[in-house]
């Protein structure tokens, strides 16, 4: 997959992903990724791309020019294949895992980072599929929000975690969270490891994260159990395990 972040500082981005899984995926050429600065599109030589706002109000706002030829400069290099384009936005419908997926389907993203008080509305209009927010929060800019949004899209692209199972078993993939996890010591501070989990009994292992991934999901985010159909018999199973965790 081809990602293009459009952002006024670029090695924000750039140093984010360029190390960790992100990294590694684009050394190997898993996907890509090209930061296009918008100030090499300034409409004067001391690089401005933003001005006063027409009716008032405090702030800056970037201006339609620089916008949109920077989008341009990507794409005519590519041959006039316009990629999906998301401006990222307090005001975009809220990113998860869902948006997420769906969009590691597509072959190219290009993300526009607004700045100040964000772009003039006309160019978003212009060449914007859709507006993305990450919470129902203001950051002062939006290269937060590209470089999450890349990094969860990525972690859905095939070969760029080491298996399938490595994302699909996590939080946020089946309506429910993960369940408790453990490593070693068996025993810290006494506090014990379930048994069940050293049982080597897989049936059983499966039976217990199922239940644990259902009181994790209850006690940490009860709306979602809203889309989630409980039997009686779960219900006790949940009841207990919380029980015991007490
Ligand atoms: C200070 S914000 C502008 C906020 C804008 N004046 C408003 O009230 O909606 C500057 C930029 O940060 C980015 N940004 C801020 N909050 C965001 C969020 N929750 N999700 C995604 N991007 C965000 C956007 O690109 C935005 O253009």
């Amino acid at each position: 997959m081809d990602f293009y972040v459009e952002t006024l500082f670029p090695e924000q981005v750039d140093s984010f992903l360029r190390s960790s899984i992100t990294g590694r995926a684009l050394e190997k050429g898993i996907i890509s990724l090209e930061c296009v600065n918008i100030r090499d599109h300034a409409i004067n030589d001391y690089g401005k791309v933003d001005d006063t706002m027409y009716g008032g109000g405090t702030g800056m706002l970037m201006q339609c020019g620089p916008v949109y030829d920077c989008w341009k400069s990507v794409v005519d290099k590519r041959g006039g294949k316009k990629p999906h384009t998301v401006y990222v936005s307090p005001k975009g419908s809220v990113f998860d895992q869902a948006k997420a997926r769906e969009l590691s389907q597509k072959d190219s993203l290009l993300i526009i980072c607004g700045h100040y008080e964000g772009i003039d509305s006309r160019v978003i209009d212009e060449i914007c599929d859709e507006e993305i927010s990450i919470g129902d929060f203001v950051l002062t800019g939006g290269e937060i929000a590209a470089v999450t949004m890349i990094d969860c899209i990525s972690r859905m692209i095939p070969g760029v975690l080491p298996s399938e199972d490595a994302y699909t078993n996590e939080s946020h993939m089946s309506g429910t969270l993960e369940q408790r996890q453990y490593t070693k010591p068996s025993v810290w501070h006494d506090r014990a490891v379930p048994e069940v989990l050293m049982s080597g009994n897989q049936a059983a292992i499966d039976e217990y994260n199922r239940i644990s991934s259902l009181v994790e999901t209850w006690q940490k985010r009860p709306d979602m159990l809203a889309d989630i159909k409980i039997s009686e018999e779960d219900w006790e199973k949940m009841l207990a395990m919380q029980k015991g965790l007490c």
